[in-house]
């Protein structure tokens, strides 16, 4: 007889307490993952909870670069992810070797190079500091002011951060394929529809579409945003995991997906490679694990934790 949902969080539960292990979720997770996780969050929220965990196996339901982080940050414990597959095409858009020669090829510039946390170890470990969408005007504004700012690999997150720093930077032209799918069009015609619902946006969308949002923000503070406004209903724009945290936490409210040219809402399908049956196979088994040689995970580890410590 095939499990029931039930029994498989029952099944979850019992191997989390047996393992001493931690789940941490992003907010795009599937609405089961999200039930069962002990913390739900976004990258930011995400790499303080790996940081501070006392578990001995972190079960990262996210994407590789994210558990990747949390390995860096702990590399005595063990993280695993329910799907090793579960990568992610914005950090496909930037990889080590190519950054390294970019660097290479513009020495002169001496750059110093801020990397948004989606992106791989290989690119963490060339970066003077990195970012998530949580803290990314923070971080801009904290790097030193003599040097030139190269900013990879999110050039929509990138511009929209020189739009509130007011800080030139040199921005690597990669973007994340959900996000891209929004268009000005789209948008338009759900607030046609609901006029009264501020529309809400991640960074990583086009400039197009954030010019229409009245807020832009990273998935945690939109929680707040919702929280905070008096209007009753809001325009998510954003990967529609994102809408069941949004009903859990504010169930008095209404949150509508924002439609793509093509589809009613964006799905990331990396994310939603994680389901509980995998959740519970790396649980029992303790893979597909997260390894990182040592030298690299070294030199990673120096970028996210000036990170954790100049956003505080
Ligand atoms: P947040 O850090 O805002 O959760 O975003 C992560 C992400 O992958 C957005 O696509
Ligand atoms: Fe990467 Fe985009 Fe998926 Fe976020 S939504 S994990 S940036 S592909």
């Amino acid at each position: 007889m095939p499990a029931t949902g039930l029994d498989l969080v029952a099944d979850i539960l019992a191997l989390k307490r047996e393992r001493n292990a931690v789940i941490l979720a992003h907010n795009y997770q599937i609405k089961e993952i999200q039930e069962v996780a002990d913390f739900v969050g976004d990258s930011l929220g995400l790499s303080y909870q790996a940081a501070k965990t006392d578990a001995q196996v972190i079960a990262f339901c996210g994407v590789h670069f994210m558990a990747e982080t949390a390995k860096i940050v702990n590399p005595t414990k063990t993280v695993v992810l329910p799907d090793l597959e579960a990568g992610c095409s914005l950090s496909e858009s930037c990889s080590g070797e190519a950054l390294e020669a970019f660097l290479k090829a513009h020495a002169r510039k001496n750059y110093y190079v801020i990397a948004y946390i989606n992106c791989s170890a290989a690119v963490k470990a060339q970066a003077d500091v990195i970012c998530t969408s949580g803290n990314a005007v923070k971080i801009v504004r904290t790097a030193p002011q003599d040097r030139n700012i190269l900013f990879v690999p999110d050039e929509n997150l990138g511009a929209w951060v020189m739009e509130q720093t007011g800080r030139p930077m040199e921005l690597w032209k990669g973007h994340c394929a959900v996000h891209v799918e929004f268009t000005a069009q789209s948008i338009e015609k759900i607030r046609e529809q609901y006029p009264d619902a501020p529309v809400i946006a991640h960074p990583e969308c086009r400039h197009s579409v954030r010019l229409l949002a009245d807020e832009v923000c990273s998935t945690e503070k939109m929680i707040d945003y919702c929280r905070e406004h008096p209007a009753k209903a809001f325009i998510i724009v954003t990967e529609e995991g994102m809408l069941h945290r949004l009903r859990r936490e504010l169930p008095e409210k209404t949150f509508l997906a924002g439609p793509t040219q093509e589809c009613a809402c964006a799905e990331c399908r990396f994310m939603k490679l994680n389901t509980l049956e995998k959740l519970k196979a790396c649980l029992e088994t303790l893979t597909p694990e997260i390894t990182i040689p040592e030298p690299l995970r070294a030199r990673a580890e120096l970028p996210i934790r000036r990170m954790l410590e100049w956003s505080k």
